[in-house]
């Protein structure tokens, strides 16, 4: 995948993540994102596809720092996309996030990714 990436609004960043929720469901410019409310004004990207087999992760649960995945329990660092347990081996890509004038913005590839 090459290319500059584009800079994508979510829209308000305090309707991003709904009240009472830590992460939500995107879809945008063809992607599939997790956002996170990290809690302290700032928020994470995430590809919302599981590194091992494809599961969404807006459909798994928070613990702390880390997004559990619905299928088989992989853990992923929400700031970091790293992977913290098996069965998932691989890295879950992240994207840069910003806050502007109140509206949350994501750094994305032009291309998404054919899934
Ligand atoms: S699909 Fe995510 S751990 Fe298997």
């Amino acid at each position: 995948m090459s290319g500059a990436l584009q800079k994508v609004s979510l829209g308000p960043a305090v309707e991003v993540v709904p009240g009472g929720q830590s992460m939500a469901h995107h879809q945008v410019a063809g992607w599939h994102l997790v956002i996170f409310d990290l809690g302290d004004g700032s928020f994470s990207a995430m590809h919302d596809l599981c590194t091992h087999a494809d599961a969404r992760f807006s459909q798994g649960w928070l613990e702390e720092d880390c997004v559990a995945c619905p299928w088989h329990g992989a853990q992923f660092d929400i700031r970091t996309g790293k992977a913290l347990s098996l069965p998932a081996t691989e890295d879950v890509r992240m994207f840069d996030t910003q806050v502007v004038d109140g509206h949350l913005q994501v750094m994305l590839p032009p291309a998404p990714p054919a899934t």
